[in-house]
């Protein structure tokens, strides 16, 4: 009789498109390749294995979930104090009480599906002697180590489509249009999306932008007869001059706002420098929804099995990837030192100079 191997499912964190299929990854494979196996779903990421609140989980409820948005074991966010604990409200560790759970399942491993937090709180479950194989997901693309992460694409497809249904309104009415997209404080997502619709101006927060240069590039389409707009501007765009100020100082500027999201800044500014009718599109959480495009249904596909092989082999403390193509694996400790921004001197960003694109500098 061969050994048996337990094994715990968790999505942590924001949820993203291709969760599904990253669990039926990992759990059919899990059946294909190990004879005795058992795989228990947390409820709701980290709570469920704080609060011993799982499902057991078999063969058929890895079946008919590749294409379903969301996640089917729900997913929470914890307190997480950087590179030292997870905590309650009250400050107290919930590491012990996940232990706990980890030790009366007897497992062998978690496998834990999340985003740039999750990786960090992860390592913090492998320190404290847990097994652990992570999944990168999140729409933001900014986590270390991978060239993309699964959820990316969809959310890319979602706001390319928005920014082409605004493309036509926009045009009937000669307005801007400030469009604004999620990521945090990566541009990735706004970066590919401005592209992918061929927006005319590009916001991201790697590049401190200053709206008189964008005006500037405005006043002169309109003077080539495009009487319209197309600002895609990221959630976590900056201006040059608050990005001079100390973190404290942002944080004053911001609740003495009277804008509850940047993009409608930009736009009270722009309409005041161009005179031009200027109106605000943010699709938010929409950008997370529904089902995952094909690409991504793939890749969570191959995240989930070279997941499982992870297990057979017994290599824990490590984060799968994909780099230059191939699917690898690296360290959970590299994965979770830092965050991927966009790099200035990306590639992608020259792309959308070459073409025209204002990056707002
Ligand atoms: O990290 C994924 C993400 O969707 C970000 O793009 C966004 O800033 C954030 O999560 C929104 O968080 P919440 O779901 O908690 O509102």
């Amino acid at each position: 009789m061969k050994r048996m191997t337990r094994v715990a499912l968790i999505t942590s964190g924001g949820d993203c498109q291709g969760l599904n299929a990253a669990i039926r990854g990992v759990g059919k494979a899990l059946f294909e390749k190990l004879e005795n196996i058992e795989i228990f779903g947390m409820y709701d990421g980290y709570r469920g294995l704080i609060e011993n609140d799982y499902k057991f989980m078999t063969s058929k409820d890895f079946s008919g979930i590749l294409t379903e948005g969301g996640t089917i074991l729900g997913t929470s966010r914890q307190h997480y104090i950087p590179g030292k604990d997870i905590v309650d409200d009250e400050g107290n560790s919930l590491i012990p009480a996940m232990k706990d759970t980890y030790n009366r399942l007897n497992l062998d491993c978690l496998v834990i599906m999340g985003g740039n937090g999750t990786q960090k709180s992860a390592k913090l479950l492998y320190d404290a002697g847990m097994n652990v194989v992570t999944l990168p997901k999140t729409i933001d693309n900014d986590i270390y180590g991978t060239d993309t992460t699964f959820g990316f694409q969809s959310a890319v497809d979602i706001a390319t489509n928005v920014i082409d249904y605004i493309h036509s309104t926009a045009s009937s009415h000669s307005r801007i249009f400030v469009v604004e997209l999620m990521g945090r404080d990566a541009g990735w997502l706004t970066l590919n999306a401005g592209i992918a619709s061929g927006a005319d101006v590009i916001l991201i927060p790697e590049i401190p932008y200053d709206l008189n240069k964008v005006a500037e590039v405005i006043e002169a389409r309109k003077k080539k007869g495009r009487s319209f707009s197309i600002v895609a501007c990221a959630e976590g765009a900056v201006s040059k001059d608050d990005v001079v100020l100390d973190e404290e100082a942002r944080r004053r500027l911001k609740e003495a706002s009277n804008y509850s999201a940047v993009s409608y800044k930009i736009a009270a500014e722009l309409e005041a420098i161009t005179g031009q009718e200027t109106r605000v599109t943010v699709p938010g959480h929409y950008q997370r929804g529904g089902p995952p495009c094909p690409y991504d249904r793939v890749l969570a596909t191959q995240f989930g099995t070279a997941a499982a092989e992870l297990i057979v082999n017994r290599e824990y403390g490590r984060m799968v990837a994909i780099q230059g193509g191939e699917i690898c694996s690296i360290p959970l400790e590299e994965a979770a030192s830092r965050t991927k921004f966009l790099p200035v001197d990306h590639p992608m960003i020259q792309v959308a100079r070459d073409i025209g694109i204002c990056m707002g500098d």
